[in-house]
This record gives structure tokens, sequence and C-alpha cells, in this order.
């Protein structure tokens, strides 16, 4: 595993925080972004988001019974990390961007950029790179998607790429892109406080353009896909949780309806290694195809015999950085290919 942990008991993510969110924690208050959502969007949801969380935990029990059945009878215990903290809830997030938004107003403070500057930056810029060598077809060729533009097409102009940076926060990665040369830019997250401060930024800055929305990623109202997906510590955070396993299953099946054929996800996380990423999409890739092949399923076009994702790359050299007064490790970037 990765050093550095994202965890709220560091003194440097805010004690006051933590106990301003401590109060408000006795659900993670989904209801909120809904109904917020519900006001802000014109988009309708297709979605049963029921049956997708009885669909998740299915499959946890499934992979909890495999992992069982597996089990090394010479240990006492499975050695599996179930890590949570106040930073799976809703509510410390709604609180932490409260305290962004009201830093912004008074002294213009941009907030936290997690994991730092220099990895913001590194991603924007080696995102640029891959996405340019697949247009030049230094890697393999996206597949056409006859419903809403193939990423081939779009390739010829890469700063018609849509990108979608989900769990945005205050938006400076979707800038940072903008930068880049991307120009078709929305940023989501369930706090609305998030989205707020994203917008004030990007006017401040000059990036009217950026679109921001209220969506919680488990639960989308977004139709649209897109050809490449970002997440910054999004599913770091939705894993601490402490239905983080559900939670995480839950998240691969909704992002794999957001990304497009042959499009990109981009995942920056300090809680998981580059393997472990790699690992956890092989075990939503098999789910999927299971799931596909059960007798009797009239299957999910969209994810069809194919595996949804495939491992195209990772950042290989970050440098370290301090992170609640201790010198960290790596950060993994990782890089799918939506089939
Ligand atoms: C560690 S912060 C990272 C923020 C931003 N990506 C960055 O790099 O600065 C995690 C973000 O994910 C958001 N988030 C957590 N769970 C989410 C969910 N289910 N749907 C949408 N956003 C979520 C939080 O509100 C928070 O803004």
């Amino acid at each position: 595993m990765a050093a550095i942990r994202l965890q709220p008991e560091d003194p440097d993510v805010s004690q006051a925080r933590a106990i301003a969110a401590a109060d408000l924690i006795s659900d993670d208050d989904r209801s909120v972004a809904a109904d917020s959502w519900s006001i802000k969007s014109d988009y309708g949801s297709t979605l049963d988001d029921d049956q997708r969380h009885a669909d998740a935990t299915d499959a946890l029990s499934v992979a909890a019974l495999r992992a069982a059945s597996d089990y090394s009878s010479d240990k006492e215990e499975p050695d599996a990390e179930v890590v949570t903290s106040m930073l799976g809830f809703q509510s410390y997030w709604n609180a932490t961007y409260a305290d962004e938004l009201s830093n912004f107003r008074v002294h213009g403070h941009a907030g936290e950029i997690w994991f730092g500057a220099e990895v913001m930056e590194t991603v924007a810029s080696w995102t640029k790179s891959l996405c340019t060598d697949i247009c030049q077809g230094h890697l393999l060729n996206p597949v056409d998607d006859e419903e809403s533009g193939s990423v081939e097409q779009s390739c010829k102009d890469l700063i018609s790429w849509s990108v979608l940076d989900i769990g945005t926060g205050n938006g400076l990665l979707l800038q940072e892109l903008a930068k880049q040369g991307f120009n078709d830019l929305t940023g989501t997250d369930y706090s609305e406080g998030a989205v707020d401060l994203a917008r004030c930024l990007a006017v401040r800055d000059g990036f009217t353009d950026i679109k921001f929305l209220v969506d919680d990623v488990l639960e989308t109202k977004l139709e649209r896909k897109y050809q490449l997906v970002m997440d910054k510590g999004t599913l770091d955070a939705i894993g601490l949780h402490p239905d983080g396993p559900i939670k995480r299953i839950m998240y691969w099946d909704s992002v794999s309806r957001l990304v497009l054929p042959g499009g990109i996800l981009v995942i920056t996380s300090c809680n998981s290694t580059k393997d472990e990423l790699v690992l956890e999409v092989d075990n939503f890739n098999q789910r999927s195809i299971c799931t596909s092949q059960e007798p009797g399923t009239v299957g999910d076009q969209e994810v069809g015999r194919d595996p949804p994702f495939r491992y195209l790359d990772h950042v290989r050299s970050y440098p370290t950085f301090m992170f609640g007064g201790s010198i960290g490790s790596r950060v993994a970037t990782v890089a799918f290919q939506r089939n």
C-alpha cells in the first residue's frame, strides 16, 4: 500500500473541521445532493439506485465467499485491511467546503490541493501526453462510438475531448487541464459547497467555460458519456466510508457508464497503489463478464463480453511530498481505457 493515507486524523487536514464534521455525522446524508440535483439539473434519472446497491452487495458477498474459500488455513484472520474515516462521509465534505468557501470569501484562498500542486500539474500534463499519444496512434486506437461521436474522430482535435472530473472539489484540476488545452470541461461533486467554491474560483481565474454540477457519482444523474474521466482522491474518499467495499463496487459500475467506448479514465490515489487499482479493475472486469454471461440475463449491451476496462499506463515517477508533517511516498496515477 502507498505510505500516505487519506485520513482526517492528520492535523493538517484541519482539526477544527473535524470537530464540526463530527457533529454532523449521523448518516452520509445523500439526499442533500439528490435534492439539490433535482433543483439544479435538467437531466433525469434512468437508474434504479436501490437495485444497484443490492447488486453491489450481492457482488461483494460473492467476492467474500470466494476469498473465504481461497483462504489459507495457516492464518487466523484474512488480512483484508478495511480503513474507515470521516472523509468517507458527505457531511464531512459539506463542512469542509463550507469552511473553504468562507476562507475564499474572506481571504481569497483556493483551499486544499489534494496531493499538492506538483502532483496536480503532473496529472494534467501526463494526461494530455497520454491523450496525444492515443491520437497519434502510439497506443491502441480507440473504438468508435456511434452514439455521441467517436473518440477517434475527436482525436483530430484534442481540445474538443469531453472531460469529466468526478469529485472535483475546488475544481483546480480542471483549470490545469484547461491550461493544457482541453476546453470541454465539466466537474461534479456531491457537495454543493464544493461546486459553489469551484464556480467562484473558475470565475475569479478566468475559466468561465468550465461547467460544474452537483452529482453523486454513485447515484449519478449524468446521461452524457465522456472521452476523458478524471478522479483525483474521490475513490479514496469513497473507500473510507464504513460501507467502502460496497461503495467501491458501485463506483466502478457507475464510472463504466460515464466513459465513452475508447475513452480514458485517469485515477489518482494515495490509498491504493497502481497494482491495487489494476487488481480492482480486473475484479470489476471479471464480475461484468460473469454477469453478462449469466443464463437468462438480457445482458448489458455496454458491458458485453469484453472486459469494460483495460490498463493503459501509469505515472512512473512522482516527487515525494509533505503530508501531515511527514514525507510521503508516491501517489499513484493510473489510466484505463474503456472497451
Ligand atoms: C480528496 S477530495 C479531492 C477533491 C479534488 N478531486 C481534488 O483533487 O482536489 C474528495 C472529493 O470527492 C468528493 N466526493 C466524495 N464522494 C463523492 C461521491 N460519491 N460523489 C461525488 N463526489 C464525491 C468530495 O466531496 C471531495 O470533494
